[in-house]
Protein backbone atom coordinates (compact mmCIF):
# COMPACT_ATOMS: atom_id res chain seq x y z
CA UNK A 1 0.00 0.00 0.00
CA UNK A 2 1.32 3.44 -0.92
CA UNK A 3 2.84 5.00 1.97
CA UNK A 4 1.87 9.02 3.27
CA UNK A 5 4.40 11.07 4.23
CA UNK A 6 2.82 14.61 5.52
CA UNK A 7 4.76 17.82 4.79
CA UNK A 8 3.52 20.27 7.76
CA UNK A 9 5.85 23.36 6.49
CA UNK A 10 2.66 25.41 6.10
CA UNK A 11 2.10 25.41 9.92
CA UNK A 12 5.19 26.39 10.41
CA UNK A 13 4.22 29.36 8.00
CA UNK A 14 1.26 30.65 9.68
CA UNK A 15 3.55 30.39 13.14
CA UNK A 16 5.55 32.29 11.15
CA UNK A 17 3.24 35.18 9.46
CA UNK A 18 2.83 36.60 13.26
CA UNK A 19 6.24 35.68 14.95
CA UNK A 20 4.47 33.72 17.71
CA UNK A 21 5.11 30.22 19.05
CA UNK A 22 2.17 28.59 17.75
CA UNK A 23 0.59 26.61 15.78
CA UNK A 24 3.54 24.71 16.61
CA UNK A 25 4.91 22.22 13.62
CA UNK A 26 6.01 19.82 16.41
CA UNK A 27 2.08 19.36 18.00
CA UNK A 28 1.02 19.08 14.27
CA UNK A 29 3.30 16.29 13.56
CA UNK A 30 1.79 14.10 16.94
CA UNK A 31 -1.64 14.68 15.29
CA UNK A 32 -0.32 14.41 11.97
CA UNK A 33 1.05 10.80 13.18
CA UNK A 34 -2.26 9.76 15.47
CA UNK A 35 -4.26 10.06 12.17
CA UNK A 36 -2.01 7.54 10.98
CA UNK A 37 0.52 9.06 8.21
CA UNK A 38 3.79 7.31 7.59
CA UNK A 39 6.21 10.16 8.03
CA UNK A 40 6.54 13.53 8.66
CA UNK A 41 8.30 15.73 5.99
CA UNK A 42 9.99 19.43 6.52
CA UNK A 43 11.86 21.26 4.11
CA UNK A 44 14.20 23.39 5.78
CA UNK A 45 14.73 26.46 3.63
CA UNK A 46 17.98 28.54 3.58
CA UNK A 47 15.56 31.56 3.94
CA UNK A 48 13.88 29.67 6.72
CA UNK A 49 10.97 31.39 5.85
CA UNK A 50 8.87 28.59 7.46
CA UNK A 51 10.25 25.57 9.14
CA UNK A 52 12.82 26.49 11.59
CA UNK A 53 16.21 24.64 13.42
CA UNK A 54 14.46 24.20 16.04
CA UNK A 55 11.99 22.73 14.65
CA UNK A 56 14.23 19.95 12.72
CA UNK A 57 15.82 18.85 16.35
CA UNK A 58 12.74 18.83 18.51
CA UNK A 59 11.05 16.61 15.35
CA UNK A 60 14.11 14.31 15.54
CA UNK A 61 13.23 13.53 18.87
CA UNK A 62 9.66 13.18 18.95
CA UNK A 63 8.53 12.00 15.47
CA UNK A 64 7.63 8.19 16.36
CA UNK A 65 7.56 7.48 12.29
CA UNK A 66 10.16 8.70 9.87
CA UNK A 67 11.04 12.07 9.68
CA UNK A 68 12.17 13.30 6.12
CA UNK A 69 13.99 16.29 5.56
CA UNK A 70 14.06 18.12 2.49
CA UNK A 71 17.18 20.68 2.05
CA UNK A 72 19.46 22.16 -0.77
CA UNK A 73 22.95 20.23 -0.74
CA UNK A 74 24.50 22.86 0.87
CA UNK A 75 27.24 23.07 3.40
CA UNK A 76 25.29 24.39 5.80
CA UNK A 77 22.47 22.29 5.62
CA UNK A 78 24.84 19.15 5.70
CA UNK A 79 25.71 19.87 9.03
CA UNK A 80 22.18 20.63 10.25
CA UNK A 81 21.55 17.10 8.66
CA UNK A 82 24.64 15.19 10.36
CA UNK A 83 23.74 16.61 13.59
CA UNK A 84 19.76 15.79 13.52
CA UNK A 85 20.15 12.63 11.75
CA UNK A 86 16.75 12.26 10.09
CA UNK A 87 15.73 8.75 8.57
CA UNK A 88 16.16 10.06 5.19
CA UNK A 89 17.19 13.56 3.48
CA UNK A 90 15.94 14.59 0.11
CA UNK A 91 17.79 16.81 -1.71
CA UNK A 92 15.84 19.66 -3.27
CA UNK A 93 16.86 22.47 -5.56
CA UNK A 94 16.32 25.87 -4.08
CA UNK A 95 16.14 29.53 -5.49
CA UNK A 96 15.41 32.23 -2.64
CA UNK A 97 12.75 33.93 -4.84
CA UNK A 98 10.31 30.95 -5.27
CA UNK A 99 7.20 30.36 -3.66
CA UNK A 100 7.76 26.69 -3.53
CA UNK A 101 10.07 24.29 -5.22
CA UNK A 102 9.74 25.00 -8.70
CA UNK A 103 11.23 22.30 -10.67
CA UNK A 104 13.37 19.12 -10.12
CA UNK A 105 17.59 18.79 -9.56
CA UNK A 106 19.89 18.97 -12.38
CA UNK A 107 21.94 15.84 -11.61
CA UNK A 108 23.51 15.04 -14.04
CA UNK A 109 25.08 19.08 -13.60
CA UNK A 110 26.23 18.25 -10.10
CA UNK A 111 27.55 15.26 -10.11
CA UNK A 112 30.79 15.96 -8.32
CA UNK A 113 28.64 17.92 -5.62
CA UNK A 114 26.02 15.58 -5.13
CA UNK A 115 28.21 12.39 -5.08
CA UNK A 116 30.46 13.86 -2.32
CA UNK A 117 27.31 14.92 -0.14
CA UNK A 118 25.52 11.85 -0.39
CA UNK A 119 28.23 9.65 0.38
CA UNK A 120 28.44 12.13 3.13
CA UNK A 121 25.29 11.76 4.69
CA UNK A 122 24.68 8.26 3.55
CA UNK A 123 28.11 7.56 5.71
CA UNK A 124 26.22 8.47 8.39
CA UNK A 125 22.98 6.42 7.84
CA UNK A 126 20.73 8.84 6.19
CA UNK A 127 19.05 7.25 3.68
CA UNK A 128 19.15 9.65 0.52
CA UNK A 129 16.47 10.70 -1.92
CA UNK A 130 16.69 13.27 -5.24
CA UNK A 131 13.67 15.10 -6.19
CA UNK A 132 13.74 15.03 -9.53
CA UNK A 133 11.83 15.50 -12.49
CA UNK A 134 10.62 12.05 -14.24
CA UNK A 135 13.33 12.03 -16.99
CA UNK A 136 14.84 9.14 -17.86
CA UNK A 137 18.82 11.22 -17.92
CA UNK A 138 18.01 12.58 -14.39
CA UNK A 139 16.53 9.00 -12.97
CA UNK A 140 19.96 7.32 -14.54
CA UNK A 141 22.63 10.06 -12.84
CA UNK A 142 20.23 9.83 -9.41
CA UNK A 143 21.72 5.80 -9.57
CA UNK A 144 24.92 6.97 -10.56
CA UNK A 145 25.60 9.51 -7.73
CA UNK A 146 24.32 7.06 -5.51
CA UNK A 147 20.80 7.97 -4.51
CA UNK A 148 19.04 4.95 -2.67
CA UNK A 149 15.29 6.74 -3.14
CA UNK A 150 14.28 9.04 -6.31
CA UNK A 151 11.05 11.81 -5.71
CA UNK A 152 9.55 11.41 -8.68
CA UNK A 153 7.82 15.24 -9.50
CA UNK A 154 4.49 15.28 -9.88
CA UNK A 155 3.82 19.15 -10.52
CA UNK A 156 3.37 18.66 -14.25
CA UNK A 157 0.63 16.46 -13.74
CA UNK A 158 -0.97 18.22 -11.11
CA UNK A 159 -0.86 21.52 -13.21
CA UNK A 160 -2.19 19.94 -16.40
CA UNK A 161 -5.32 21.87 -17.38
CA UNK A 162 -6.91 19.50 -20.01
CA UNK A 163 -7.26 15.47 -20.31
CA UNK A 164 -5.39 15.07 -22.91
CA UNK A 165 -2.40 17.01 -21.09
CA UNK A 166 -3.16 14.97 -17.93
CA UNK A 167 -2.82 11.53 -19.79
CA UNK A 168 0.53 12.80 -21.36
CA UNK A 169 2.23 13.75 -18.10
CA UNK A 170 1.06 10.54 -16.28
CA UNK A 171 2.46 8.52 -19.05
CA UNK A 172 5.84 10.18 -18.76
CA UNK A 173 5.49 10.05 -14.58
CA UNK A 174 4.65 5.63 -15.66
CA UNK A 175 7.92 5.51 -18.23
CA UNK A 176 10.22 7.46 -15.23
CA UNK A 177 8.76 4.77 -12.71
CA UNK A 178 9.86 1.65 -15.26
CA UNK A 179 13.28 2.96 -15.62
CA UNK A 180 13.70 3.76 -11.82
CA UNK A 181 12.75 0.00 -10.74
CA UNK A 182 14.80 -1.53 -13.31
CA UNK A 183 17.82 0.31 -11.77
CA UNK A 184 16.47 -0.65 -8.03
CA UNK A 185 16.08 2.82 -6.89
CA UNK A 186 13.58 3.35 -4.30
CA UNK A 187 10.44 5.38 -5.61
CA UNK A 188 8.58 8.40 -3.99
CA UNK A 189 6.73 11.12 -5.70
CA UNK A 190 4.77 14.45 -5.09
CA UNK A 191 4.34 18.08 -5.12
CA UNK A 192 0.74 19.29 -5.79
CA UNK A 193 -1.13 15.96 -5.32
CA UNK A 194 -4.29 16.90 -3.75
CA UNK A 195 -7.90 15.23 -3.41
CA UNK A 196 -9.03 15.41 -6.93
CA UNK A 197 -5.57 13.92 -8.56
CA UNK A 198 -4.08 11.76 -5.77
CA UNK A 199 -6.41 8.85 -7.40
CA UNK A 200 -4.25 7.80 -10.04
CA UNK A 201 -0.80 8.55 -9.15
CA UNK A 202 -1.75 6.25 -5.81
CA UNK A 203 -2.67 3.75 -8.51
CA UNK A 204 0.92 3.20 -9.74
CA UNK A 205 2.16 0.28 -7.32
CA UNK A 206 5.94 0.63 -7.60
CA UNK A 207 5.75 4.35 -6.10
CA UNK A 208 6.05 4.19 -2.44
CA UNK A 209 5.56 7.03 -0.44
CA UNK A 210 4.01 10.09 -1.71
CA UNK A 211 4.36 13.29 0.17
CA UNK A 212 2.04 15.77 0.26
CA UNK A 213 1.29 19.24 2.22
CA UNK A 214 -0.08 22.46 1.14
CA UNK A 215 -3.27 20.17 0.21
CA UNK A 216 -3.53 18.85 3.52
CA UNK A 217 -3.32 21.77 5.45
CA UNK A 218 -5.24 23.57 3.51
CA UNK A 219 -8.26 21.12 4.04
CA UNK A 220 -7.55 21.00 7.58
CA UNK A 221 -7.83 24.71 7.86
CA UNK A 222 -11.30 24.59 5.97
CA UNK A 223 -12.83 21.32 8.21
CA UNK A 224 -10.72 22.78 11.30
CA UNK A 225 -12.67 25.97 11.54
CA UNK A 226 -16.07 25.04 12.56
CA UNK A 227 -14.75 23.20 15.62
CA UNK A 228 -12.17 26.68 16.52
CA UNK A 229 -15.02 28.99 16.13
CA UNK A 230 -17.48 26.99 18.20
CA UNK A 231 -14.85 26.73 20.93
CA UNK A 232 -14.06 30.37 20.81
CA UNK A 233 -17.71 31.33 21.22
CA UNK A 234 -17.91 28.75 24.17
CA UNK A 235 -15.28 31.04 26.03
CA UNK A 236 -16.78 34.60 25.19
CA UNK A 237 -20.00 33.29 26.37
N1 LIG B 1 8.07 17.15 -2.38
C1 LIG B 1 8.95 18.18 -2.42
C2 LIG B 1 10.36 17.89 -2.79
C3 LIG B 1 8.55 19.49 -2.09
O1 LIG B 1 9.44 20.48 -2.13
C4 LIG B 1 7.21 19.70 -1.70
C5 LIG B 1 6.76 21.08 -1.30
O2 LIG B 1 7.41 21.47 -0.14
C6 LIG B 1 6.34 18.59 -1.67
C7 LIG B 1 6.78 17.34 -2.03
C8 LIG B 1 4.91 18.73 -1.25
O3 LIG B 1 4.23 19.51 -2.18
P1 LIG B 1 2.79 20.05 -1.85
O4 LIG B 1 2.93 21.01 -0.69
O5 LIG B 1 2.36 20.71 -3.10
O6 LIG B 1 1.95 18.87 -1.47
Amino acid sequence: MTRLGVNIDHVATLRQARGVKYPDPVAAAALVEMAGADGIVVHLREDRRHIQDRDVHILRETVKTKLNLEMAATPEMVKIALEAKPHMVTLVPEKREELTTEGGLNVGGNKGTLTKTIAQLKGNGITLSLFIDPNGQQIEASKEVGADFVELHTGCYCDATTRDEEDKEYKNLLDAVSIAYELDLGINAGHGLNYFNVKRIAEIKEIEELSIGHSIVARAVLVGLDRAVRDMIELIK
